[in-house]
């Protein structure tokens, strides 16, 4: 009995650290992200767009095949000429990225 308990606590540790790395909370990623980045992307499919065409929907990004967490999260990590520098922080971060993983077809 006890090996077996040991195998299946093993076999489910890597789902574990995936779900981790999903750990945001999408709700409040949707709230962080109308107040940040609204102003330039269209955050959610059916909601209304910004003033601007200066940036992809947040679904066109979400449908990019390159589009991961990892790179959501590297991209948001560093600073890019078009876009503010926010210095999210890991939780920010982590929501966003749940959020806008969300809007994926
Ligand atoms: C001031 C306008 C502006 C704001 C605000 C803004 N962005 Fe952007 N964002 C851009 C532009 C412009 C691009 C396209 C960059 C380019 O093509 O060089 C971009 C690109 C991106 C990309 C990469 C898309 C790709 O092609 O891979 C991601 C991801 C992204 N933004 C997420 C966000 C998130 C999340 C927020 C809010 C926290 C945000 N942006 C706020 C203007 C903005």
């Amino acid at each position: 009995m006890r090996p077996r308990l040991i195998a299946c606590i093993l076999a489910a540790l890597p789902g574990m650290a995936l779900a981790q790395m999903e750990s945001g909370d999408p709700f409040a990623g949707q709230r962080l992200a109308a107040i940040l980045c609204a102003n330039c992307h269209r955050i959610a499919p059916a909601g209304p767009g910004p003033a601007t065409d200066i940036a992809p929907s947040f679904a066109a990004i979400a449908a990019l095949p390159s589009t991961t967490s990892r790179s959501l999260r590297a991209y948001l990590r560093t600073p890019h000429a078009n876009m503010p520098d926010y210095r999210l922080s890991r939780e920010e971060l982590d929501d966003i990225v749940a959020y806008l993983l969300t809007v994926r077809r």
